[in-house]
């Protein structure tokens, strides 16, 4: 019988955390990290999307040791999963990503810092005490603006930056509407605004526009945004275009940073990351928040793995999105991916205990992936292929892969 000592009996999965978490956050909060764009049906997706792939375990095969590590920009990642990078964290809790950062140096997890952190992406590379971590970009129409966060992520040890692709412009959320939501007074955007960027900018501001932005949409005649950076005004660009804006990004980040993608979601355009010399790829809808019926990630994964897979330079192929179980790891492995993140699960972890949720929350998944490499008959993940699926039809019918 399992120790009971070794578990967190208020939590033992991961749908446990978020009724928990839900309890400890605040609406805004809530609404904020949980809901997806418009109906939410691409986040609902996101997740029962997996339910149509089964696994085919096998047997007899000696899984008393299994390596449940990969690697990931030269670093031994104790599983095949990082924390995606998620704005504002303080809100869960006061420590933040900072309290992240801990636990995914703890747990021997890569951590995805969003640009819109509400601590600096220094002081998170402080947490991370010479641990991986990888900053999430959005590029502004400010080009000046997005320089500065690039050397400043090179000169704190970043190993990548992921460039978000899906926000040409934001997707629509209701509740952030409803809510007004706005950032409360003693929390910022960490990254920008301070003194040495900009004189004539200060955090002040910075959270006034914020709250005047909130939930607006741009009219028909879009204006490039001026003044103070906020997630509202600066985190979608419309402008952003492969042949441009990947090849200035790359010249800003070589040699100490990677380049990826984020937020790919067909062949198509993974064929032209491919092309325009990528890192990596992450095949992802923003969680289910910017276009609302776009396909399941798991959906979108396989025609993106298959062409990756098809050229000479062959790049890592990650994914996100409705991530709940080990299992889920181990479909998505299997379906093509070589590595996933997963974004609300260590927002709950966050909201019910600081550091200690979030390693309970790594933890958890950790487990369920050894577990189900174990029951499957697996034991090296580089062994986990789509022989181990079958995908089943609405009419229950099986089919092998
Ligand atoms: C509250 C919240 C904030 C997010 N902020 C960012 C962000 O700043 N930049 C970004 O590229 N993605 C952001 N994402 C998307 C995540 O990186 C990731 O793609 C998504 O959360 C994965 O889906 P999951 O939450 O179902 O695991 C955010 C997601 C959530 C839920």
């Amino acid at each position: 019988m399992a120790n009971s000592t070794d578990h967190d009996l208020d939590c033992l999965t991961i749908d446990e955390l978020e009724k928990i978490a839900a309890e400890r956050m605040d609406k805004q909060t809530r609404d904020y990290y949980n809901e997806g764009a418009d109906s939410g049906s691409t986040l609902k997706e996101n997740m029962s999307a997996y339910q149509k792939y089964r696994i085919r375990p096998r047997v007899l095969r000696d899984i008393s040791a299994i390596d449940t590590s990969v690697n990931i920009f030269g670093y031994n990642n104790s599983v095949p999963l990082g924390v995606a990078p998620t704005a504002m964290q303080c809100l869960a809790h006061d420590d933040g990503e900072a309290a992240t950062a801990r636990a995914c140096k703890k747990m021997g997890v890569v951590m995805g810092l969003s640009s819109f952190s509400t601590t600096s992406l220094e002081d998170v590379q402080s947490a991370l005490g010479g641990h991986p971590g990888v900053l999430q970009l959005y590029l502004f129409e400010e080009r000046e603006k997005s320089r500065k966060l690039i050397q400043r992520a090179k000169k704190a040890g970043y190993k990548a930056v992921f460039l978000t692709v899906d926000t040409p412009v934001l997707g629509r959320r209701n509740l952030e509407i409803r809510n007004q939501f706005k950032l409360p007074k003693h929390l910022k955007a960490a990254n920008f605004n301070r003194d040495e960027d900009d004189d004539e900018e200060d955090s002040t501001k910075a959270n006034a526009a914020e709250a005047d932005q909130a939930g607006k949409t741009d009219g028909p005649k879009r204006t490039p945004p001026k003044g103070p950076i906020t997630f509202h005004t600066h985190a979608p660009n419309p402008t952003l275009c492969w042949e441009r804006d990947i090849a200035w990004l790359k010249e800003q980040c070589y040699p100490e940073m990677q380049v990826w993608v984020k937020g790919i979601a067909t062949s198509e355009d993974a064929l032209l990351a491919c092309h325009h010399g990528v890192d990596g790829i992450v095949v992802s809808n923003h969680g289910g928040r910017q276009l609302n019926g776009a396909l399941a990630t798991i959906d979108a994964l396989p025609e993106v793995a298959e062409a990756v897979r098809s050229q000479s330079k062959k790049i890592p192929v990650h994914v996100d999105g409705g991530i709940r179980h080990g299992t889920d790891v181990f479909k998505a492995l299997a379906l093509g991916a070589d590595f996933v993140w997963v974004g609300r699960p260590v927002l709950w972890g966050l909201a019910y205990k600081g550091q200690e949720g979030v390693e309970l929350c790594l933890k958890l998944l950790s487990d369920e992936i050894r577990l189900c490499m174990g029951l499957s008959g697996v034991t090296k993940v580089e062994d986990i292929g789509k022989e181990y699926l079958v995908k089943i039809d609405r009419s229950g019918f099986v089919a092998r892969l």
